[in-house]
């Protein structure tokens, strides 16, 4: 294991080596086998305080993390804009500060705002890590759907994967795009032109990276089919015919999950739009590992938080 420099925040994995993503998929496994013992706790962040600072709504991502720092023996106080000074007006680093005066170790962030934890970053002693800001990034998905990717198929390196959807929207994709890159995987986005976002800007940033505007194409040969949530609320209207269209052409219908075999893994970060973006027989199919994703991002994001603690 080739150890990484310390690092202070989690924002994007962008500024994420290999190495360090690998040596966090270690720690993650070690994690694991915590959460797998009979008392699901260690005491490696006894006496640090974090706080979930959720500004969008949030299940899965905000409980995680507070299961996670919970079996690491942390304290954990969650922190929602509703009912807080927020709604007196209070500015994000103003509360930022506020928690840094009140003993917060590690604030964890999911803000509306592109660039919301970064903002706050620069204004806190501790660490941030981003749980999702607007369209831009969600490093602790991306490394739990890694995560999920080497433990079924054994390795990231030259693993076939499609994500396909609502990628102009989705900070799951571009978070996606740094750690699968990095880790050698080839990746395919695929979506309707009107909700890629402009093409030249994916192959530029990520050259090794296929478009493609036909789901049947681009399936064939993948090991990994990540589809992704239609998100309503960041759309404007206009960018789709009908629901039916889309799902006739981009959605994981019973027959493409028929075409596709037992052996590529269907994934999807969720919440889910269930008949839209997938059909409900390819969540329950064999080769779905939605709900693993789910279990193994308690794992890894106890290993990003005692990264950042040590
Ligand atoms: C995603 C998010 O919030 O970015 N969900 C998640 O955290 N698992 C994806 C989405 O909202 O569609």
């Amino acid at each position: 294991m080739t150890s990484a420099p310390a690092r202070r925040h989690a924002i994007d994995l962008d500024d994420f080596s290999g190495d360090e993503i690998e040596a966090l998929l270690e720690t993650a496994e070690s994690m694991k086998e915590v959460l797998a013992r009979e008392i699901k706790q260690v005491p490696a962040l006894r006496g640090r305080n974090v706080v979930n600072m959720f500004y969008e709504e949030s299940t899965r991502t905000r409980i995680s993390f507070e299961l996670a720092a919970r079996a690491l023996s942390a304290n954990i106080v969650n922190f929602t804009a509703r009912g807080s000074s927020v709604e007196k007006g209070e500015s994000l680093v103003d509360t930022v500060r506020t928690l840094q005066a009140l003993g917060a170790d590690i604030v964890v962030m999911r803000h509306s705002q592109a660039g919301a934890p970064y903002l706050a970053a620069q204004h806190f002693r501790g660490s941030v890590i981003n749980a999702g800001d607007g369209r831009h990034a969600h490093p602790t998905q991306a490394l739990l759907d890694l995560f999920t990717i080497r433990e079924r198929l054994g390795q990231v390196r030259g693993v076939q994967v499609v994500i396909v959807g609502d990628i102009v929207h989705s900070r799951v994709a571009r978070s996606n795009l740094w750690g699968l890159t990095r880790m050698g995987a080839h990746v395919t986005l695929c979506a309707p032109p009107t909700l890629l976002g402009p093409a030249a800007y994916w192959t530029a940033t990520w050259p090794e990276v296929r478009v493609c505007h036909r789901f049947d194409e681009a399936l064939a040969g993948a090991d990994v089919v990540m589809a992704l949530r239609l998100q309503k609320e960041r759309q404007q209207a206009g960018l789709l015919p009908s629901l039916r269209e889309y799902t006739r052409r981009y959605g994981l219908t019973p027959e493409r999950l028929e075409r596709l075999g037992e052996r590529t893994l269907i994934m999807h970060p969720g919440p889910m739009n269930e008949g839209v973006e997938i059909a409900p027989e390819a969540v329950v199919a064999p080769n779905a590992v939605i709900e693993a994703q789910v279990t193994n991002g308690v794992a890894v994001r106890m290993a990003l938080l005692y990264r950042l603690a040590g």
